[in-house]
């Protein structure tokens, strides 16, 4: 034989965790692929064992898991699972969590609290991840935790296309529910045609999680349909209060868009209670038919995974994705 052929043909591969298999299904299916069979099963102490049913050598290598509770059991799932590929000898491996556990504790807000986003970044490097793609990160800095290229990607296209066709954009305030996030209202007042903004004045006590005090609203809503923005509904103590601050102060109707559908706890009951004409939301955390209501409508955001998914794997651009934002 006087010539040695080497196969350069990349090879894209999707791993699921036991996390949400139906996101990572679809994302797959929009692919044109099989998620790679693996073997899971936890332990009688619940610990985990991963294997992969397939040779992975040389492969390119994307981890889906969002972390949906118990948030720490999928997290180290997918840590295991990038520990396996790293070790079976995957050529690049891209952790794809949708929905980024501990985003919300980005940074000390008193003495002695850990800046558990970093934590987490830190964790997926040693793993062995090479590059993370998320989705409506808490807040944008969280990129810079990981020390390697961050996909970030937005839902915003996703739920202004859909709030877009149902609202009168004449008559549109779009409210933010507190301070932090006045900056992503600013990117739905442009998409939405330069429509107002308002902010809720939001007091938290540092002593209690999830506990919200709402102050005033500050911007006009009066007569109008406001539609208020998170990144996450978690309990709902911040959007009902935003939802009750808005009908206060003279909104003909409120609508509720946010990415990540945590709906932890009473969040259900508090929404469905409350004087909200919609909560639109998107599938980057699985929900349950038992935790599904009339008034919600949830998106799938698998297209855009696989899009983005799609542009790494061919060396494409991400940010073309969301016109030059990131
Ligand atoms: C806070 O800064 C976040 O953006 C969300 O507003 C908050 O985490 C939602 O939590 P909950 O639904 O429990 O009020």
């Amino acid at each position: 034989m006087s010539e040695l052929r080497l196969s350069s043909e990349k090879r894209l591969r999707v791993f699921s965790g036991r996390g949400y298999p139906e996101l990572a299904e679809e994302v797959a299916a929009d692919l044109g692929i099989a998620i790679t069979p693996t073997s899971a099963y936890d332990f009688a102490n619940g610990e985990i064992f991963i294997r992969f049913e397939e040779s992975i050598r040389g492969c390119d290598a994307f981890v889906i898991q969002s972390h949906a509770a118990p948030v720490n059991k999928q997290i180290m799932e997918q840590l295991i699972m990038v520990d396996a590929l790293k070790r079976a000898s995957a050529k690049r491996i891209t952790v794809v969590a949708p929905f980024y556990g501990y985003a919300r504790q980005d940074k000390k807000h008193r003495g002695r609290e850990p800046i558990s986003a970093r934590l987490m970044a830190d964790l997926f490097k040693a793993a062995g991840a090479d590059r993370l793609m998320v989705v409506d990160l808490h807040t944008s800095q969280i990129q810079g935790f990981f020390d390697g290229p961050v996909d970030h990607l937005f839902a915003l296209p996703l739920l202004t296309n859909y709030v877009g066709s149902k609202v009168d954009r004449n008559n549109l305030t779009i409210v933010s529910p507190d301070s932090g996030r006045v900056r992503v209202a600013e990117r739905w007042s442009e998409l939405m045609g330069s429509c107002p903004i308002a902010f809720i004045h939001k007091t938290r006590d540092p002593h209690v999680p999830n506990e919200a005090t709402v102050g005033r609203i500050v911007g006009d809503v009066k007569g109008r349909t406001a539609v208020i923005i998170d990144d996450m509904i978690d309990t709902a103590g911040t959007i009902v209060k935003a939802v009750d601050a808005c009908l206060e102060a003279g909104a003909s109707e409120v609508i509720v868009a946010a990415t990540h559908a945590v709906l932890s706890g009473p969040a259900v009951e508090r929404l469905k209670n409350s004087g909200l004409t919609e909560v639109v939301v998107t599938n980057t955390l699985p929900i349950p038919d038992d935790r599904k209501f009339d008034k919600l409508t949830v998106l799938s955001i698998a297209p855009l995974l696989a899009r983005a998914i799609r542009e790494v794997f061919e060396d494409g651009s991400v940010t073309s994705l969301f016109d030059g934002h990131s």
